[in-house]
């Protein structure tokens, strides 16, 4: 294809995007709990899925470990956005660990909704990514209750004791149009499977995917800024291609962006992921204005105003403090 002439270079900006309120939350609350007790904080996990927020606590102080072992006995230590089982809050507690519990709201909201349908002798479909933090929590809220659906071929063949006492969850994170596609197989074989009683999937999640599949039909290039871990930034590569862009790229920092992708390319899109700060997609818009894309359009596609307090052991600090 011919490389375009620069009056036909543009960017298309998606929004919303970006930080969604919980993790502005847990980043927050580890910023409050370095200025308040000083370093070290420990951080069960990733706080979020971001390299560049991880790293710039680390600087500040906060120490980022896989398991609540490796935290020295009665030192503080934050849980993740992505949520704990039971079982880590118990070793917490056994090594008389203080903590802040910075698991999203409406992750916890997930975690409510398994104990609830467990305990009511009902099994539950969780649908997820196996392995991934968030759904190694929900799991571990009823184990014997639970089996991970991963993809649509799993729920083709998963197996169930009682048909009939039957529910699905799923990760906040997913795409939404596959999880619909797996919620319809599993129908299919299990009529009398129950919906959640309001969405698993976050507004921000959701939001993000609707603001790129307005954008993707007509860019050449898609780029999302997000990490390689991060579950819904790489959703939001897969929803760009199916809705159409040529070419779509996840990045940590513009400086990975490479110059061959912008071969032929006239419209860019830009999203960015919900543990990205915005000073990311900055410095790729920086960088697309370097290589003649200045002219920015955003395509809003819904406002977001939804802000949670803070987790409630450090507000009681905090107040105490003054
Ligand atoms: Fe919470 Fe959704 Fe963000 S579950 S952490 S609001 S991506």
């Amino acid at each position: 294809a011919a490389v375009p002439v620069d009056g036909d270079r543009k960017v298309l900006l998606a929004a919303p995007r970006g930080y969604c309120a919980g993790v502005d939350r847990a980043v927050v609350a580890v910023e409050k709990a370095l200025e308040h007790y000083g370093a070290p904080v420990y951080v069960r996990k990733e706080i979020v899925h971001n390299k560049h927020v991880v790293s710039t606590l680390q600087e500040r102080g906060a120490v980022f470990v896989e398991e609540t072992d490796q935290v020295p006995e009665g030192a503080l230590v934050v849980f993740s956005a992505h949520g704990v089982s039971p079982a880590v809050k118990q070793s917490a507690e056994d090594r008389n660990l203080r903590t802040i519990d910075a698991t999203c709201p409406l992750v916890t909201k997930v975690h409510r909704e398994a104990v609830r349908f467990a305990r009511a002798e009902n099994h539950i479909l969780l649908i997820g990514h196996e392995g991934h933090e968030e759904v190694e929590g929900t799991y571990g809220e009823a184990p014997d209750h639970t089996t991970v659906v991963n993809n649509p071929e799993e729920a083709r063949t998963v197996q169930v004791e009682d048909p009939d006492r039957l529910i699905w969850l799923s990760q906040t994170t997913l795409s939404v149009d596959e999880t619909m596609e797996i919620v319809t197989i599993l129908r299919e074989r299990f009529p009398n499977l129950q919906d959640p009683p309001s969405d698993d999937i976050c507004y921000a999640t959701s939001n993000r995917q609707a603001a790129i599949k307005k954008i993707a039909p007509a860019a050449d290039l898609v780029i999302v800024v997000g990490s390689a871990n991060s579950s819904n930034s790489v959703r939001l590569v897969e929803v760009a291609l199916e809705y159409g862009a040529r070419a779509a790229h996840r990045v940590d920092f513009a400086e990975q962006i490479d110059e061959s992708w912008f071969e032929g390319v006239a419209t860019v899109g830009v999203t960015s992921g919900a543990s990205v700060p915005e000073v990311l997609v900055q410095r790729v818009l920086t960088l697309l204005a370097e290589y003649g894309y200045g002219d920015v359009e955003e395509v809003v596609t819904a406002e977001e105003d939804i802000l949670f307090s803070l987790p409630k052991e450090l507000r009681t600090t905090l107040k105490a403090a003054g």
